[in-house]
């Protein structure tokens, strides 16, 4: 570990800033935000447009099995640990410019720097653009980096449609391997450390004029599928005591998982964010109903609790209601704490800049928390401006994109 870093060491701002807005071109949206879900043809461009952009620094790139992209300052050497740095580059849809993007260039930026003019690291600094963190077409979030610490392992690559080209197709036209997604698991103990820069998404750096945010713990996530089975019929016909109303039906269900984390503060946070009704017509009673509830907290006992609440009350809903309804766990993640020891490294170098920083959890998932089953991880937040994020608002001042990047730079030459 080296204290002696020379302050002044400095990545380039201006390259740093212009490439942001060159990623954000790609998948700009009519709603003024970014859509570029994963392994859709705009997630494809910007992998693209990574690609020429390392060239031209003289990194080098490839695309693991999985659709990862990861990039080095040279041909794999494998007689240095590696300490990895990125994030990713898919969006929500009609999300921001910077939920990830900002990381991978920001890494990027960090190599380039180390490799044309910095001084020698002990680890070798790699970066990754994960692929898929979102899950915002193909519903598998953390796809990527569930590739590279060895999750997938069971996984074949489901038959799902992404965009015009099925899953597969659409992993094979990014430089992936559908037939070989293990291929993409890095062995046990390559990864010496991994730092994530990120933008926080929330508003605690805003609200204590903090610059950066050290990440202490992360968030689990539990969501489920919910399923609803309502008779559709005619609604001006099918008297009030007769209906079995899927939407009126999901209308409970949505109160109740607002109430266990708002009112009896089981979680965090939980949340019905998707809803479709079928058939979803003015005059007729809707009947099948499918959402998604989501529930977050720091712990995994909390997490459990608040699952076994969910489905305890939808089934009190569905036996009061006499309608039939389905609930199936489609994500697990658990929460994670970072490393005491980059947290350190990281509250240095903000410290030897001059720059305030605070220790915060992370209420957004990320795929430092699937990566820690292989490794120590570390985050790096900036504050984001009224504390929005997943959103087209979603911004964070040049200067402190700036300075979250020369905070990752000063942590790998510590490292
Ligand atoms: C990831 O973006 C999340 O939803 O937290
Ligand atoms: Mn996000
Ligand atoms: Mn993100």
């Amino acid at each position: 570990m080296s204290t002696n870093v020379d302050p002044t060491t400095s990545i380039d701002a201006g390259r740093l800033l212009r490439r942001i807005a060159e990623l954000a071109a790609i998948g700009a949206d009519r709603l003024g935000g970014v859509t570029r879900p994963g392994f859709g043809a705009a997630d494809r461009a910007a992998i693209q447009y990574l690609r020429d952009t390392v060239r031209a620094d003289r990194l080098h790139s490839t695309v693991d099995p999985a659709g990862n992209l990861i990039i080095r300052g040279g041909a794999r050497s494998g007689d240095r640990p590696v300490l990895l740095m990125g994030s990713h580059i898919d969006t929500v849809v009609n999300g921001g410019r910077l939920d990830g993007s900002y990381g991978v260039l920001a890494a990027i930026e960090v190599l380039t720097t180390i490799t044309t003019s910095g001084p020698p690291t002990r680890c070798e600094p790699v970066v990754v653009a994960f692929a898929n963190e979102e899950g915002a077409l193909f519903q598998q979030p953390f796809w990527g980096s569930l590739a590279i610490a060895g999750g997938l392992a069971d996984t074949t690559v489901p038959a799902v449609g992404v965009e015009d080209h099925s899953l597969s197709d659409a992993l094979r036209l990014a430089g992936g391997d559908p037939a070989d997604i293990q291929g993409a698991a890095w062995p046990p103990g390559t990864i010496e450390s991994y730092l994530e820069l990120h933008i926080e998404q929330g508003p605690v750096l805003e609200r204590t004029g903090a610059r950066i945010g050290i990440v202490d713990r992360i968030v689990g996530r539990t969501v489920f599928d919910v399923e609803i089975h309502g008779t559709a019929g005619h609604a001006g016909t099918t008297p009030m005591s007769m209906r079995r109303d899927g939407l009126a039906t999901a209308a409970h269900v949505i109160l109740a998982v607002q109430r266990i984390a708002a009112e009896r503060c089981l979680c965090r946070v939980a949340t019905v964010g998707h809803i479709s009704v079928a058939p979803n017509n003015t005059n007729v009673v809707p009947g099948r109903v499918r959402l998604t509830v989501e529930i977050r907290d720091t712990t995994t006992e909390s997490l459990l609790v608040a699952e076994a609440e969910v489905r305890r009350e939808i089934k009190e809903i569905s036996e009061r209601t006499t309608v039939p309804i389905s609930v199936t766990v489609t994500t697990r993640v658990d929460p994670r704490s970072t490393d005491d020891r980059l947290r350190a490294l990281i509250g240095d170098a903000a410290d030897a800049l001059d720059l305030p920083s605070v220790v915060l959890p992370s209420g957004a998932g990320h795929d430092a928390q699937i990566i820690a089953a292989v490794a120590p991880i570390a985050m790096i937040f900036v504050p984001s401006v009224g504390g929005v994020s997943h959103v087209p608002e979603e911004h964070t001042a040049d200067e402190d994109l700036v300075a979250g990047a020369q905070v990752l730079l000063h942590t790998v030459l510590r490292h």
